[in-house]
């Protein structure tokens, strides 16, 4: 099959995604209806990254360096600026509704940047850094769901402008490391942000959903609901814990115990557990003419569901935290490459008692090894690079917004967007 190349001319987008476990990006061009037709992707361990936060500058920049380059040499093209994904605690979101008195006559474009200048007194980031402030439904005397109100005659018209925002020295690490890899930083996207773009349906989002992704540091859990992210709660844990657990549980090395969980392990049990050996390394260095020993599949399993069963009973807290239950509170998809485990959909699915499926990035032509539920992030930053969505991404600049005196040009901000959007 012929490589695609880029169409000269075209605009691409670059994803970037700073993950505890590995770096990855991704380009591709922007078709006209915003469908994407990847023309590289890139991945490096990633080896500077905990929990989310960066915690070495010089390997974390080699790695963003590398991932991108080969994406580049992949793409055949060079790149300058990346969107970014953000993942790492410190997130938190909220709605700030505004209303205006209109009197009965049409609405008018005035009318929408009085509403949102408004709104902006009405967002209180306190002192975390903003990274989405989405106009998102309006209200016209009561009316729920309005997408455009511009022209229909109302006495009241309110906007809910949904906002995430996240403590601003993790977001200003993170940008200066990619700066410094010579790369511009577009934006800074909330990665449930860019997740729940990839693997979620539109209906799902109207209807209620809420989205697990499990990755090696952090599991985000996040809730959508009438189109949007409604809420979040990062949970500092991943699949990085099931390993530590396996690898001190028998005394093996991390790289062992991984191979370990990939190959064997399962979120559920059978019966034959008890007879299935498997081999295992003892770490390097120990006691000449160590003998290889085994375990049964059973003691692996018991390891990993111990420290799952925590991880749900978390996870499960944070969804009720978050407010989702009843009747929008049905779906969960887990996704993450913690969501690769064995079995974890039905563990799931019967701890939470809810439908629990697997997402993985809705775009197709993806490398295979791109393709799977680890890089719905990647997939969505570049999802998001493409689409028309009436966000903030200018705004995004860590040397902006960060004090809430400066959150002014955000708002000047949204109202141009906003309004370019009719
Ligand atoms: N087949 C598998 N079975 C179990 N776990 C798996 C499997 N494949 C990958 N994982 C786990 O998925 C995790 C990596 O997920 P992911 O790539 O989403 O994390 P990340 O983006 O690097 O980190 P984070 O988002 O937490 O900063 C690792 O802990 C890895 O062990
Ligand atoms: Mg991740």
């Amino acid at each position: 099959m012929k490589r695609p190349t880029p169409t000269p001319g075209r605009r691409l987008v670059t994803a970037l995604d700073v993950g505890s476990s590995k770096v990855s990006a991704l380009i591709a061009e922007p078709g006209e209806a915003g469908e994407l037709r990847i023309l590289g992707t890139g991945q490096r361990q990633s080896q500077g990254v905990r929990r989310g936060f960066i915690a070495d500058m010089e390997r974390t920049e080699v790695a963003i360096r590398e991932a991108v380059e080969q994406a580049e040499r992949i793409a055949a093209t060079n790149i300058e600026d990346v969107f970014v994904g953000f993942s790492a605690g410190g997130l938190v979101s909220s709605v700030a509704s505004v209303e205006l008195q209109i009197g009965g006559r049409r609405v008018e474009p005035q009318d929408i940047d009085q509403l949102l200048g408004v709104g902006r007194q009405s967002i209180d980031a306190e002192g975390r850094m903003i990274l989405h402030a989405l106009p998102a439904l309006y209200t016209l005397d009561g009316l729920q769901g309005v997408k455009k109100p511009l022209g229909l005659h109302a006495d009241r018209l309110a906007v809910d402008i949904h906002v995430i925002a996240a403590e601003p020295s993790p977001v200003r690490n993170l940008d200066l490391c990619v700066r410094s890899a010579h790369l511009g930083v577009q934006a800074i996207v909330a990665s449930p942000v860019a997740a729940g773009k990839a693997c979620l349906s539109e209906e799902e989002r109207e209807l209620g959903v809420a989205l697990v992704e499990l990755g090696a540091g952090v599991t985000n859990v996040s809730v959508f609901a009438g189109g949007m992210l409604v809420g979040l709660k990062s949970l500092g844990v991943g699949g990085m814990d099931i390993t530590d657990d396996i690898a001190a549980a028998f005394g093996t090395r991390r790289v062992e115990a991984e191979r370990m969980k990939c190959f064997y392990g399962s979120a559920t049990t059978s019966p034959r557990d008890n007879h299935d050996m498997i081999e295992l390394k003892p770490i390097a260095g120990s006691e000449e003419g160590t003998e290889a020993s085994r375990i049964t599949r059973a003691q692996l399993n018991s390891v990993i569901r111990a420290r799952l069963e925590h991880l749900t009973n978390e996870i499960a807290a944070a969804l009720k935290e978050l407010g989702f239950g009843g009747p929008f509170g049905r779906q969960v998809v887990l996704t993450g490459g913690g969501s690769e485990l064995k079995g974890i959909a039905d563990y799931a699915q019967g701890v939470l008692g809810r439908a629990v499926r697997i997402g993985r990035p809705n775009l197709r032509g993806l490398p295979e090894a791109h393709s799977g539920p680890a890089f719905t992030t990647l997939v969505g930053l570049a999802q998001f690079a493409a689409s028309d969505e009436l966000d903030l991404r200018a705004a995004v600049s860590p040397e902006m917004n960060v004090q809430k005196q400066n959150s002014g040009g955000i708002v000047q901000r949204l109202i141009t967007a906003f309004r370019s959007g009719f």
